[in-house]
């Protein structure tokens, strides 16, 4: 296309917005909510304070506070009809896909409130996803075990009903464990927002052709599946657990990742923007230690998840690549130590993302500078050329 000026595949230069809700300083290890830092939120805030702050932009009152956090309890439940869903499924299917599927069919129970331009029914959509998609994410794991699924307890809060729906019986009471809950409400701040990474991205695009919020969400969770973005976090424990069965030992696995083996990528290393340290990987790696430790899990992954860091960070290979361990590298031992299998740790990635999902589609929603996203190219085929008749091929 001749009026093309820039060639940016993956848009890496391209500034696809405006945006007041997040700041990264990729080179020097930045990261901040709304102008807060995110070691700041990781000590003092938590997830439903931070979702607050992300959706509205302030740090909420006790009163806004309490009245959002409400909010959210009243909306846990699921349609019955959407409970049913999860048997359509084989059980031992992938809970991102069903995930994604849950929440486009979100649009098909809550039709009152999809309009985009509708402040009210954005506000009822957004509560509805932040209560229901925990609520989704657990059935889709207790189905994958042939487990029941447990009604939410609207005396929980988000973080806590999240662990009961998970770990808890219908024939026995469930007891919050506060090292847990504490943990998973900060991994859950930790990911709630990291301006425009692919998944987020996704959800812009989508949703600035004024598709819903369900729909725009549903394919944000499609792209964040993917290894090399959410889904890396699985792919660490998968590569740690390798390192640990093949018995080859970390400096081999090294080597055959410096030797670009095919495919062998040192999972959980690199970003496309943090060019040093992951801000949110030097405050994990301190809760994986603190967790596993306190939760008694004298975890050989994570001896080989602290090897692996310290031979990549001393191998010029690595340094001279700017590859620092990102938010997934030690995520996945957390996860595992809490009791999720591995394949669920892209949806708790998911449930993290929400409210900057949210928050990033109705900044774009009300932009009056957004436009349907319509990138261009550059044509590499074939010239113009006249039909051949089928008999003449
Ligand atoms: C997330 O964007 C976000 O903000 C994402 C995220 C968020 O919060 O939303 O932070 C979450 O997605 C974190 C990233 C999770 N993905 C992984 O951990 C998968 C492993 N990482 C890579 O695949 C890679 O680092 C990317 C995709 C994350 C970034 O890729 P880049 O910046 O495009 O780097 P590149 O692919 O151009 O690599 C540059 C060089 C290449 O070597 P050379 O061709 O120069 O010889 O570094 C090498 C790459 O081969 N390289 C790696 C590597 N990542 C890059 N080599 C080994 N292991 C790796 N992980």
């Amino acid at each position: 296309s001749a009026d093309v000026t820039t060639f940016d595949p993956g848009y890496v230069n391209t500034a696809i917005a405006r945006s007041e809700i997040t700041y990264i300083d990729g080179d020097n290890g930045i990261l901040r909510y709304r102008g807060y830092p995110i070691e700041e939120l990781a000590e003092k805030s938590s997830f439903v304070e931070v979702s607050y702050l992300l959706i509205y932009g302030e740090l909420p009152t006790a009163e806004q506070l309490e009245a959002f956090d409400q909010r959210i309890r009243r909306h846990t439940l699921l349609h019955e009809d959407l409970r049913r869903f999860f048997s359509a499924f084989p059980y031992d299917a992938h809970p991102m896909p069903v995930l994604s599927s849950a929440v486009s069919a979100l649009s098909t129970f809550y039709q009152d409130a999809l309009d985009p331009f509708d402040e009210e029914q954005v506000e009822l959509s957004s509560v509805r996803l932040l209560a229901k998609l925990p609520t989704i994410a657990a059935y889709a794991n207790r189905k994958s075990q042939g487990l029941p699924t447990v009604f939410p307890d609207n005396s929980h809060g988000l973080v806590e009903n999240f662990l009961r729906l998970n770990f808890g019986f219908p024939s026995e009471p469930y007891e919050i464990d506060e090292t847990a809950r504490k943990a998973l409400d900060l991994l859950f701040i930790l990911h709630a927002d990291h301006e425009q990474n692919c998944s987020t991205s996704t959800v812009r695009l989508v949703g600035s052709s004024q598709a819903n919020l369900f729909a725009s969400v549903s394919a944000g969770i499609h792209a964040l599946a993917g290894p090399l973005h959410g889904g890396a976090n699985s792919a660490v424990l998968e590569m740690l657990q390798g390192i640990k069965d093949s018995g080859e030992g970390v400096q081999k696995f090294v080597e055959r990742v410096k030797n670009k083996e095919s495919g062998v990528r040192l999972m959980g290393f690199g970003h496309r923007v943090y060019k040093n340290y992951d801000p949110r990987a030097t405050i994990i790696k301190k809760t994986a230690d603190e967790v596993l430790g306190k939760m008694g899990k004298n975890d050989e992954l994570l001896d080989i998840a602290h090897e692996l860091e310290q031979i990549a960070l001393s191998d010029d290979y690595f340094v001279s690549r700017k590859l620092y361990p990102n938010v997934d590298f030690y995520t996945g031992l957390i996860y595992q130590a809490l009791g999720f299998p591995t394949k669920m740790f892209t949806v708790l990635f998911a449930i993290g993302r929400l409210p900057g999902w949210i928050a990033q589609w109705r900044e774009m929603i009300n932009d009056p500078e957004t436009k349907i996203g319509r990138p261009r190219q550059i044509y590499t085929g074939a010239p113009e050329r006249a039909y051949i008749p089928v008999e003449e091929r």
